[in-house]
């Protein structure tokens, strides 16, 4: 007999009764985080997506089914790039490869749009994002100095040309 699993993960837009898991997340992934207002005025921005990973949870009781959000992504699309903003996994869920089911997505998505680059920023120190672009091939192409204002880190570059459709 065919057995049907369900998928470890799930992706969808984030929709605005998200925005208390979210900030839970962003909270616990940044040491400056966005405020709510600033992802409540994201949400309405038609240049603007943020993609939720949710995890499919049934209660022990085997009642109903819920779901909680393990990490998101915000991109924007201008013309033919899209650039990404943020991306960020809940700690206790890291190295489950949620960054990477992310990623994907979002090229996928880029990809259909018609969209040729895809670009981001990351702070020179910050070493799990930087494997984690790498391992997608972006290449670090220029430095912003100091552009993180609040410690005066520089940011790396880094941009991915996407093959056409
Ligand atoms: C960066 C971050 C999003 C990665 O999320 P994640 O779901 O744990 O990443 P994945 O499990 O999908 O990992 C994919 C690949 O990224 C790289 N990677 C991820 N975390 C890493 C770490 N701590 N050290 C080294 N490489 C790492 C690896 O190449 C990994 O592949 P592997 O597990 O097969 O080795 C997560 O650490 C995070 O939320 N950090 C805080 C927020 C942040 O700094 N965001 C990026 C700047 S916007």
């Amino acid at each position: 007999m065919a057995v049907r699993l369900r998928p470890k993960f799930e992706l969808r837009r984030m929709r605005p009764d998200d925005l208390e898991e979210v900030m839970v997340i962003e909270r616990a992934a940044f040491r400056h985080p966005w405020s709510t207002e600033l992802f409540r005025r994201e949400l309405e921005h038609d240049w603007s997506t943020i993609l939720v990973c949710v995890e499919p949870l049934t209660s022990a009781a085997g009642g109903r089914a819920t779901e909680r959000i393990v990490g998101f992504l915000i991109y924007w699309l201008v013309h033919d790039e899209v650039h990404i903003l943020n991306v960020a996994v809940s700690p206790e869920n890291r190295r489950r490869g949620i960054a990477r089911v992310l990623m994907g997505e979002t090229e996928k998505r880029a990809v259909q749009a018609g969209a040729t680059l895809m670009t981001l920023e990351v702070r020179r120190s910050n070493g799990a994002a930087l494997e984690l672009y790498r391992a997608f091939d972006y290449r670090a192409v220029g430095v912003r100095p100091n552009y993180y204002v609040d410690e005066g880190e520089d940011a790396i570059v880094m941009v991915k040309e996407l093959r056409k459709r």
